[in-house]
Parts: structure tokens; sequence; C-alpha cells
């Protein structure tokens, strides 16, 4: 059976795993299937601001080290993962009380000291994460608080200043054609329109409710990709429950919607960690075993479904 990585190379798309750092450590296992069947990885969360903070200003690039290390040795694809977002940052961060000025150098410091460090080592940034509010218009955040929607523009500035990186926008639930979709749309178009740096989108595909039909998504990377953007799959992961009943119609479902997004022009597809016991979704009551492996680092049907989307 080919590998992953194999059936990407022929493909020319890269095809990753966000990357849990305990298990990189201790898991023979998880170590030599990601090395096998991936050429690109993401942490899942050590390149986080909360993660990376150590004290009050510090930070501790330990974990995230071990990530892009283990991508050189193994001649993977990094994609950076994230400078700015509402979630899993330290706590003195989070005051909305801060002077735009302050504001602003806290942001430009931490994006030249995150993407900086890794110039050269990570591939693609998802500079801004979520930033776009579910019922509409920009999610508030002590950055829109204290700068306005400019804060955007200047999170994609400092990334520019000092990485050579591809700069991504990434967002859940605009994977397919959604009022969020647009919502991204126009962000992004007006972002390019402006001449800020950004060179493309990263669509998360988190599936455990809705369905999102195939042919949605792939309309979506074309109107995206028609902006002059690159649009990558970053966050795919099917639970079983909702969505899809079973394995094999998980697998025919990650068949359809990696068909659908790569031949529209997706160059890369990111699967959200490698196997089913380490995956975010289950605990969360979002579905079961959505991944490509199960608990034994066993291929699954949907292994399989992928490598024949991208032998195609
Ligand atoms: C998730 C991780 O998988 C979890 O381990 C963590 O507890 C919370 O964050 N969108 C994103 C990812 O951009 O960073 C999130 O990752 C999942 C949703």
């Amino acid at each position: 059976m080919r590998t992953l990585r194999d059936a990407a190379a022929d493909a020319d798309v890269h095809v990753g795993a966000a990357v849990d750092v305990d298990a990189l450590r201790t898991d023979t296992d998880y170590r030599q299937t990601l090395a096998r069947e991936f050429d690109a990885v993401t942490a899942e969360n050590a390149m986080k601001w909360g993660p990376l903070a150590d004290g009050e200003r510090g930070y501790d690039f330990a974990d995230a080290d071990d990530v892009v290390e283990f991508a050189d040795r193994h001649d993977m694809y990094v994609r950076g993962h994230a400078l700015v977002w509402h979630r899993m940052y330290p706590e003195w961060v989070r005051p909305w009380t801060r002077s735009a000025a302050d504001a602003d150098r806290l942001l430009r410091n931490h994006i030249y000291t995150v993407a900086g460090r890794y110039r050269g080592r990570v591939d693609a940034w998802d500079v801004v994460n979520e930033a776009v509010a579910d019922d509409g218009g920009l999610r508030e955040t002590q950055w829109l608080d204290a700068l306005g929607p400019e804060y955007v523009d200047r999170a994609f500035e400092y990334a520019a200043d000092v990485s050579d990186a591809d700069l991504f926008y990434n967002d859940y639930g605009a994977d397919g054609l959604s009022a969020k979709a647009d919502e991204v749309y126009d962000l992004v178009s007006d972002l390019v329109a402006r001449g800020v740096p950004v060179d493309g989108v990263g669509l998360q595909l988190h599936v455990f409710d809705d369905l999102v039909p195939p042919a949605d998504v792939a309309a979506n990377v074309e109107r995206l990709t028609d902006l002059g953007l690159d649009v990558h799959v970053t966050e795919l992961d099917v639970g079983i429950g909702e969505a899809v009943a079973d394995r094999e119609a998980q697998a025919q479902y990650y068949h359809d919607v990696v068909a659908a997004a790569v031949d529209a022009g997706a160059d890369t597809v990111v699967t959200w960690g490698v196997d089913d016991g380490q995956s975010w979704l289950p605990p969360l009551g979002h579905g079961e075993a959505p991944l490509l492996f199960d608990e034994e680092f066993a291929r699954k049907p949907a292994h399989g479904a992928v490598v024949d989307a991208l032998s195609e």
C-alpha cells in the first residue's frame, strides 16, 4: 500500500499532520508513522503563545524546536500555527486596557520573536487565526479593541518583516460556501486589494456535525485562488457520529473532500493529528475516531481513500 507521502509527492502537494509534542517524544510508533506517511507538520499547540510563554514576557522554545527539528530531519514542510489567536495566550496579555501604542508594541514583539526565530525553517505561518466572528464582523479581541481592524494588517506586516514564509489567514466554518466563508473571502480580498502581505488562506475543515459539501469546498478554493492566494486545508478531521455513520462513510468523505480541494487548487492538506488516540475531537463530544490511523497506528479505510484521492 502506498504511503500518503508517496501519493502527495506524485500529486505535487503536501500532506501533513498536527503534531503532539508529548507523543513525538515518547511514542516510537507515532514518530515512525509521522515520518513515513507525512511530508508536512504543524505544531498542534507548541507554537501558540500560551504554550510558548515562560513567565512574564519570556519564551521557552523547547517544544516548538522539537517539532521543527523533527521536520528538518525528515525533510518535511512546516506550517507554523498560530501567531495571533484569541485563545491559548498568556494571562498577562489579556487586559483590554492597553493603549494602541502598547498593544502594537506587544503584537510586534511577539511576532518578531516567534516568526523571526523560525525564519527559513517555517514554510508557512498562520499569522491570524479565527479573526472573523461567527455572527459576522471581526471577533472582539483585545487587539481589535486597542488597534481596530488594522491589527490584522499589522500582524501580516510584522510577519513579513521577519519571515520569508508564506503568510496565511486561517479560520473554521469558512470551508465551503457559507455566510462566514463569504466574510473570510471579503476580508482577504480587502487585504489583497490594499497590498497587505497575505499569501494564503487556511481552511480548517473540522467536520463533526454538518457535512460540508465537497463541491462547495471546491468552489470556495477556486474563488480564493482566483484572488492569487494559495489555499491549504489546515486542520482536517472527520468525526464519526453525526456527520458520518461509520469508517466507510468517513473514508468516502475524506476521499471526496480531499479530491475536490486538491482539484480546485489547494496544494497542502493537513489532518489535525496523526492517530485517533491523540485527537482533540472525541473528548469534546464531537464524534469518534476522526483521523486516518487508529489508536494502534493501523491504517484506516480513510487512509486508502486519501491515497486514492491524491493518486487520481
Ligand atoms: C486545539 C488543539 O487541538 C487542542 O489540543 C487545544 O486544547 C485547543 O486547540 N482551531 C485551531 C487549533 O486553530 O489551534 C485548535 O487546536 C482547534 C481549532
